[in-house]
């Protein structure tokens, strides 16, 4: 009786199969592409790139989704965004928008990133600048001493040093849009402001030798060996003997994109190499800043003085 009704019901199992068989075709061959059932991934075992979210943003412009000031205004919040990416990302995600940047004009992009961004919104702004102004009372320079801020962007470096009462103080960076924002926050008469690549120097050629040189976040966007040799050459030139030189960049943990740019990060030794036998070290300590976003960057902060 039993053997009996189980004959009966065997018709259902080759209908079972040949269900299983075309389900397993179609996660199988049937989601663009072969891939495990189990991926949602696209691009699994596939050859076409990820899409970045530039490429994304190219498509919706080409389609004329979006306007020429929407695709700009997009196109820099993705670069901004690049400077939220983990430390401990090589160029993945949102970092992989960096050789686009690179092959554009830097003073224009650097223009354009002080221009769509407030001071309390950059990447790299600061409200506690305790390590800066500890490593410079260390010098014991007085407050007549000629002090020059390379790659100074409107840095509040020169508001805290005007209210120590430092009153030799020159700032210099690529963008004229950041050195103006400075120059209207502080006023005109109290910082020399000169607009010139630390990389194809002209106008810093010709300044009169500096007590202190100072850099936060600047050397380490000079990745080519010739951009960092130029910057070296113009550095050992104007600071005087006995003169100082402050150095904060990305230290090795520290990120290897920012502003959308690719990094080159420093250790102690790379900076004593790169500055010579002629500088000595006298102060290092590695510092972790917290970005407006709340990220972490770990950067090294050297002191060296001129023999
Ligand atoms: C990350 S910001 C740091 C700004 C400032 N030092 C601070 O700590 O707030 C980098 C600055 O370097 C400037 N910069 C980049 N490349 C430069 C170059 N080749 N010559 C001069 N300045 C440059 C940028 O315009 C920008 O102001």
């Amino acid at each position: 009786m039993w053997t009996e009704h189980w004959m009966n019901g065997m018709w259902v199992f080759p209908f079972i199969m040949i269900i299983v068989m075309l389900f397993v075709v179609f996660m199988i061959f049937g989601r663009g592409g072969f891939r495990p059932p189990w991926s949602n991934n696209d691009n699994y075992y596939s050859n076409k790139p990820k899409e970045t979210p530039l490429d994304v943003l190219k498509k919706r412009y080409a389609n004329g989704e979006i306007s020429k000031e929407e695709f700009d205004k997009i196109k820099n919040d993705i670069i901004m965004n690049a400077e939220s990416c983990d430390i401990n990302d090589k160029g993945n995600s949102c970092c992989s928008s960096k050789p686009e940047v690179k092959e554009v004009n830097l003073k224009e992009h650097w223009n354009k990133v002080f221009t769509n961004s407030p001071d309390e919104k950059l990447g790299w702004y600061e409200t506690d600048l305790t390590p800066t102004l500890g490593l410079i009372s260390t010098t014991g320079l007085n407050k007549n001493a000629r002090v020059l801020n390379v790659g100074a962007g409107s840095t509040t470096l020169i508001d805290e040093l005007l209210t120590k009462g430092y009153s030799n103080l020159i700032a210099t960076d690529l963008s004229e849009v950041a050195l103006k924002r400075l120059a209207d926050r502080v006023g005109e008469v109290n910082v020399e402001c000169i607009t010139d690549d630390l990389t194809n120097p002209s106008n810093l050629k010709n300044i009169a030798p500096v007590d202190l040189w100072v850099d936060r976040a600047v050397l380490h966007f000079f990745t080519e060996k010739n951009e960092q040799d130029i910057y070296f050459d113009l550095l050992k030139n104007k600071v005087k003997s006995n003169g100082f030189v402050l150095l904060a960049e990305y230290n090795l943990n520290g990120a290897t994109v920012c502003a959308g740019l690719p990094i080159h990060r420093y250790s102690k030794e790379m900076l004593i190499e790169k500055l010579g036998s002629d500088f000595e070290l006298i102060d290092n300590f590695d510092h972790t800043y917290l970005m407006p976003s709340g990220a972490e960057r770990p950067y090294i902060y050297a002191l060296f003085q001129k023999k």
